[in-house]
């Protein structure tokens, strides 16, 4: 485990790699990164990363790649039809998960479009621990409704709760009871839980799950794209797992799943998606669209270099000392600010670190997008770019009235094995200075604001010129530092 303490008695992870590539990245003046958020509309989507000096918008694709996944994709066979390549990673995949069928597709919300196009029905629902944007985006779009059934505490920002995914049982059953099996079109279980903090689901939450889904002949979808932090946790948060090997919590897994499918751009640490799954009626009826959209089933989208990489990847995640590593980042900067009185979400889980803009900016109505405005001041305070997780987010209501998120966050995702401890050390610092000068950050409006997904492409402006306070502050603080 990558973790060691020192001999003054701080605790400090250690990184388990050494970089032998890099990229070089650039840390722009203070006023260069004023004007380049405000080119960008505010919108950290719209930054190039050029401009960027730590880029923490998300882990999606960004995970640095071992020698061996490189190494890999030199033997890519780029058949059409039959590529060896592909057998290799149904291979990996049915080994890791013990299941039965294997489905490719280009990325994660490939698969959620395939698995959607299958088992929702118009005038269904499904039952979930909680939402991610693209899945809720699929199943709307195929006629069903999305229900989140995450138990109260995981909505809460502090909380000693190992396991802040889980679902909560009673509301299951209850919702089970009042909707009728026959109307649910699935249940959904989302490891990592993404949207609520990185937060892990319980293997008992598993069982327990699996066990009602089974009973009932419902059919239980596990999303595993944020899987390799969820396995780490399950390791070291539940004493079951202590001396489990990583390889039977995921086959333990897969005997509880009837569908897995993942986001390749995070499990894998490469680029690509996939579905697993056991019936024969479901493999057939979703094969028939791989084809279709994606390409044919022997790539589904993917390069065959893409296939070669995440075949290692998968197999690398079974190795604690690659998965322990974005958790232990994510908990060294959550401690950091923590210890500086900055609001995050805790107990501290994976893919990112995130910080609750509702007590940040605690002036700033949710009209006025608070964790917008705080990860652009973000980016003018330390050229670190993070992704707004709260209202900006959100679709607005069918009569036009904004839809309130029910979290502002502002994550800093953390990608594998990719920033160092002084990165982390130096991203801490400039947020609490930024916590110290809270005062001066100000609302956003939409100048430019699109009809779907509006997060992505969508222009806002400052209300005042609180951008402007906010650099000259730095630079009377800061004097010639960038
Ligand atoms: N499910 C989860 C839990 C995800 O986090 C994502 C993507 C997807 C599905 C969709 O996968 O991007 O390969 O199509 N999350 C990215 C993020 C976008 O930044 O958190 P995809």
């Amino acid at each position: 485990m990558s973790k060691v303490t020192l001999f003054s008695g701080e605790s400090i992870p250690l990184e388990m790699h050494k970089p032998r590539m890099v990229q070089k990245v650039n840390l722009l003046p203070v006023e260069e990164r004023l004007n380049t958020i405000r080119e960008a509309g505010f919108n950290t989507f719209l930054l190039r990363s050029r401009d960027v000096y730590l880029d923490m918008l998300t882990d999606s694709g960004t995970n640095a790649m071992s020698e061996n996944q490189y190494a890999a994709m030199m033997q890519a066979d780029d058949s059409y039809a039959g590529s060896e390549t592909f057998y290799r990673l149904e291979k990996v995949l049915q080994d890791i998960f013990g299941m039965k069928h294997f489905l490719p597709a280009h990325q994660g919300r490939a698969c959620e479009h395939i698995i959607a196009r299958v088992l929702v029905a118009p005038g269904s629902t499904a039952l979930t621990n909680f939402h991610f944007t693209t899945t809720k985006a699929h199943i709307s779009i195929a006629g069903g409704a999305l229900e989140e059934l995450v138990s109260a505490e995981g909505l809460e920002i502090t909380s000693s709760l190992p396991f802040k995914g889980d679902i909560d049982l009673d509301m299951l059953t209850e919702a089970i009871k009042r909707l009728g099996k026959d109307k649910i079109s699935f249940v959904r279980l989302e490891a990592g839980t993404n949207l609520i903090g990185g937060q892990p689901i319980s293997m008992e939450n598993i069982r327990e799950v699996s066990r009602i889904c089974r009973a009932e002949g419902i059919t239980l979808v596990m999303d595993a794209s944020l899987l390799a932090d969820n396995l780490y946790f399950i390791k070291t948060r539940d004493p079951e797992f202590r001396d489990t090997g990583i390889i039977e919590i995921t086959r333990e897994i897969g005997r509880l799943s009837d569908i897995i499918y993942f986001s390749g751009r995070k499990l894998g640490a490469a680029r690509g998606g996939g579905i697993l799954v056991n019936d024969d009626k479901m493999f057939t009826d979703m094969r028939e669209l791989v084809p279709l959209y994606e390409g044919f089933l022997t790539y589904g989208g993917m390069s065959a270099r893409e296939m070669e990489a995440m075949a290692v990847g998968l197999l690398e995640t079974l190795d604690i000392d690659v998965i322990s590593q974005t958790p232990l980042f994510v908990e060294a900067l959550c401690n950091e600010l923590q210890s500086k009185g900055i609001p995050v979400v805790t107990p501290p889980g994976g893919l990112g670190c995130h910080v609750d803009a509702k007590q940040f900016c605690p002036d700033i109505p949710q009209a006025q997008y608070p964790a917008a405005a705080l990860s652009a001041a973000f980016y003018i305070a330390g050229g670190f770019r993070g992704m707004e997780r709260g209202t900006a987010s959100e679709q607005r209501n069918d009569d036009g009235t904004e839809h309130f998120a029910q979290m502002e966050l502002v994550r800093l995702a953390m990608p594998k094995r990719v920033f160092s401890l002084s990165q982390v050390k130096y991203t801490a610092d400039r947020v609490a200075w930024l916590h110290k000068n809270r005062g001066l950050i100000g609302g956003l409006v939409f100048a430019e604001e699109p009809k779907v997904l509006r997060f992505f492409f969508g222009r806002l402006a400052p209300i005042g010129d609180w951008p402007e306070k906010l650099m000259k502050k730095f630079r009377e603080d800061f004097g010639e530092s960038l």
